[in-house]
């Protein structure tokens, strides 16, 4: 391979890995149709340097604490700072910087002028329910994005500002819904409640009035069922990592705009044959589950994650019932590894679904628990360019490259 071919495949290799550390947490962003670029800070200034300017020169007013960059006017970056207390904030500050660092508390006080922050980043502190003042940001009528994930929170907060877009409540305790909670913020688009205590209890509360939500991700939680009542704008749900056994008939039916879908690290065993039929459905990850049997695949979908489920035989007629040469299936790519599965699919589904990629078999589990490879571990329709660019016409890759390559390319998180 040329010096080139590797750089390339180097470079790919770190866009990606990049990409997942980000999307495993802000859940794909690529799907975003809001531009939110109206209030996100045009740069990110590392605070711990050295800029040659003094915070006390900005004539608009800085807390001791913090950093007001001349060229950002709006914002105040307090984070890193080992902070036990809120510095108090200036009028003018739209952009509010806190995360990474000893907070406990929020109180009212410092944010009795505040009222133009957009943006409040508390992140990565140390903050619990109780010591939240009640109302300290529902006063904040401008308020679009709240972080606060990576504290020690229990209580879903309430009330919150009805002109909130974003919020982040990831890695907490929250295990705690108040009635009315979701109440009034019909303009979030993004609520992020992964990694929490959340149970069937807790999501009484009715999340239809989020009428404009787009992304919901309540993986990792401690969820059975799937939840009622979500709102029908969704286009990203994320349900991974719970304990849900059952998908109700017709449960998507009222998300005629879901384009991604996470079902992965649960308990299902068996699921309603058509249950994924939604027109709009792009990426579906029902990794990681006890599946035995495939299921109707819709005409939109293009990535298919089912590794890690107990399927022995893939029945292709099952995922597509009848070929319409006037409109084929969108799908690429399925991901198949650590199945029961003892041959290849059969080649009926080249004829369903035309536009496959690739296939990625990987090991398959043998009735003894033992690992096997299957003669074919990666269907790949199309040769890479630079494969093509070698040209020396032989076929065959050493062994371990072609492995290599497709951990890469199928990377679990990047979707
Ligand atoms: C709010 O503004 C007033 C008037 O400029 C000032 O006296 C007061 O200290 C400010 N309070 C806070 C918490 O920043
Ligand atoms: C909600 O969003 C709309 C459209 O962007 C805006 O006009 C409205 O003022 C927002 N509501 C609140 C309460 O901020
Ligand atoms: C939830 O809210 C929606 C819209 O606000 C309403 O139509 C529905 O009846 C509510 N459901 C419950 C169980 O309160
Ligand atoms: C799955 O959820 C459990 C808690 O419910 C958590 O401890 C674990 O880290 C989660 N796993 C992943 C891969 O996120
Ligand atoms: C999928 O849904 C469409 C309409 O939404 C319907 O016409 C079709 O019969 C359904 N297919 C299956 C296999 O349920
Ligand atoms: C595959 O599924 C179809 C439709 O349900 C059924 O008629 C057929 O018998 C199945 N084939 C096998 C080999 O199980």
């Amino acid at each position: 391979m040329s010096l080139f071919g590797r750089l390339w495949i180097v470079f790919c290799f770190f866009e990606v890995t990049v990409y997942c550390q980000y999307a495993m947490y802000q859940m794909d962003e690529d799907y975003d149709e809001e531009a939110d670029d109206e209030y996100s800070p045009a740069f990110y200034f590392h605070s711990d340097q050295d800029y040659g300017i003094s915070s006390h020169q900005n004539p608009l007013g800085c807390a001791a604490e913090c950093f007001c960059p001349l060229t950002f006017p709006s914002a105040m970056y307090c984070d890193n700072r080992k902070l036990k207390t809120i510095p108090k904030i200036p009028m003018h500050i739209e952009q509010l910087y806190l995360q990474f660092n000893e907070i406990e508390a929020v109180t009212a006080h410092p944010f009795a002028n505040a009222s133009k922050l957009k943006e409040i980043n508390l992140g990565h502190n140390k903050i619990k329910s109780h010591k939240i003042e009640r109302g300290v940001f529902v006063g904040l009528s401008n308020l679009l994005q709240l972080h606060l994930e990576h504290n020690d929170i229990e209580d879903f907060p309430s009330p919150l500002p009805s002109s909130l877009e974003k919020l982040l409540l990831g890695y907490n305790e929250i295990s705690r819904v108040e009635a009315n909670a979701m109440e009034g913020l019909m303009n979030l688009t993004t609520l992020d409640l992964c990694h929490n205590r959340l149970q069937d209890s807790s999501l009484r509360e009715n999340f239809s009035q989020m009428s404009k939500l787009v992304q919901l991700n309540l993986g990792s939680n401690r969820l059975e069922s799937m939840p009622p009542d979500l709102p029908s704008s969704l286009m990203h749900l994320s349900l991974e990592n719970n304990s849900i056994s059952l998908i109700p008939d017709n449960y998507f039916q009222r998300f005629p705009k879901l384009l991604a879908l996470r079902v992965s690290s649960n308990s299902l065993r068996e699921i309603p044959y058509d249950v994924f039929n939604i027109s709009s459905l792009i990426e579906l990850n029902v990794g990681h589950n006890k599946l035995k049997q495939a299921f109707y695949i819709p005409r939109s979908l293009q990535h298919l994650y089912m590794e890690d489920n107990d399927i022995e035989y893939i029945n292709v007629t099952l995922m597509c019932p009848r070929i319409d040469p006037m409109h084929y299936h969108h799908l690429t790519y399925i991901r198949l590894d650590q199945n029961r599965l003892k041959e290849p699919i059969s080649s009926y589904v080249f004829f369903c679904f035309p536009y496959i990629h690739s296939i990625y078999y990987g090991e398959q589990r043998k009735p003894d628990g033992q690992m096997m490879l299957l003669k074919t571990q990666v269907f790949r329709r199309f040769q890479e360019e630079e494969e093509e660019e070698e040209g020396d016409g032989e076929g065959n890759e050493p062994e371990g490259q072609e492995r290599g390559r497709t951990e890469e390319n199928f990377d679990p998180y990047f979707y």
